[in-house]
């Protein structure tokens, strides 16, 4: 392979915060070696659509402290076709573009492998998703500010659930992963979590919530992952409500949605996207692609893409009990 001059950086896939402090570090990080950054922006539909602007150290100034993606970010169906992969390559090499740093979630790795099989463009992967569901990382970013915002709503509307005796159920994002939901019923003092690892008995749901709110207080906040077995807060709800001996029980549905997906990175979130940005440059420079670079322990470590979204995170099950012990 020729050596390469010129790389792409791109967001992709659900925005996350801190998106924008690793594209400032790779992007600075990459000059600081000489090597020429262009901005791909819509990520992969950006790709497909030539939407590539010139990135210099200027054009990363004064974003470390925001929320979203200056790069602007997509969910391409196009690239999930042969035609659109080979469109984008062939607007890769038009644009002199040798390599690629992508910033995204599971999809987006995902896509990246495939995309290194059949075109051969060296690529290093950051892992950008509050989501924190990719393996080869212990945390994601994006999920720490996600976790924390989500966290402070909790607290709010327990107010509220405690002035009003009111059951609520929270609904925290988390498609196929409960890492929110599980660290925020924790961090919230939630009576009880629902999450996709683990099997949700609707019976004994409802149990749980009985005990709770006879024995130790006239309200509970339950967290719900989105994905959770039972099909998210709002079944879970009209369950409820279709069982007579929830009738005098005041029970109110609050979706936190995509408010968990903006606003300014956390300080863990801004460390750990600036050290990943670099790490993944770094990488790319001792030729190290089609890998996804993350944080182990407080360590950088490599994880080849295709383990990333080929295995699934584990949640830490002690977390669980601990819900049972404390609330
Ligand atoms: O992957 C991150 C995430 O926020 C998930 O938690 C959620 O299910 C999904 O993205 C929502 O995606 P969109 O914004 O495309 O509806």
């Amino acid at each position: 392979m020729d050596s390469v001059t010129r790389i792409g950086v791109f967001t992709s896939g659900g925005d996350a915060p801190g998106m924008n402090a690793c594209v400032r570090a790779v992007v600075r990080t990459a000059l600081s070696h000489d090597l020429e950054v262009m901005g791909i922006r819509r990520g992969y539909q950006g790709m497909i659509e030539g939407d590539i602007v010139e990135m210099d150290a200027k054009s990363v100034s004064n974003i470390v402290q925001k929320g979203g993606t200056i790069l602007k970010s997509a969910r391409s169906d196009q690239f999930r076709t042969a035609e659109g992969r080979a469109t984008a390559a062939r607007n890769l090499k038009e644009a002199g573009i040798g390599g690629l740093i992508a910033i995204g979630g599971d999809g987006s790795l995902r896509g990246a492998a495939i995309f290194y099989d059949e075109h051969q463009v060296p690529l290093v992967g950051c892992p950008g998703t509050i989501d924190n569901d990719l393996f080869g990382t212990d945390e994601t970013i994006g999920y720490d500010t996600a976790m924390n915002t989500a966290l402070d709503n909790i607290d709010k509307i327990r107010d509220t659930a405690d002035a009003h005796d009111r059951l609520f159920l929270v609904e925290v994002m988390g498609r196929d992963a409960g890492f929110i939901a599980l660290n925020c019923g924790i961090g919230g003092g939630a009576e009880l979590v629902l999450i996709p690892e683990m099997l949700s008995d609707l019976d004994e749901v409802k149990r749980q919530i009985r005990s709770q709110m006879s024995t130790q207080s006239r309200s509970a906040v339950v967290v719900v992952a989105e994905g959770d077995e039972l099909g998210g807060a709002n079944s879970v709800a009209a369950a409820l409500r279709d069982d007579s001996s929830f009738d005098h029980v005041d029970l109110r549905v609050c979706i936190l949605g995509h408010t968990q997906r903006g606003g300014a990175p956390s300080a863990r979130d801004r460390v750990l996207a600036s050290r990943l940005g670099v790490a993944a440059v770094e990488a790319f420079m001792e030729g190290r692609y089609n890998v996804m670079v993350g944080i182990q322990d407080g360590d950088i470590r490599l994880t080849p893409s295709r383990n990333v979204w080929g295995r699934k995170k584990a949640i830490n099950y002690e977390l669980l009990k601990l819900i049972e012990l404390l609330r």
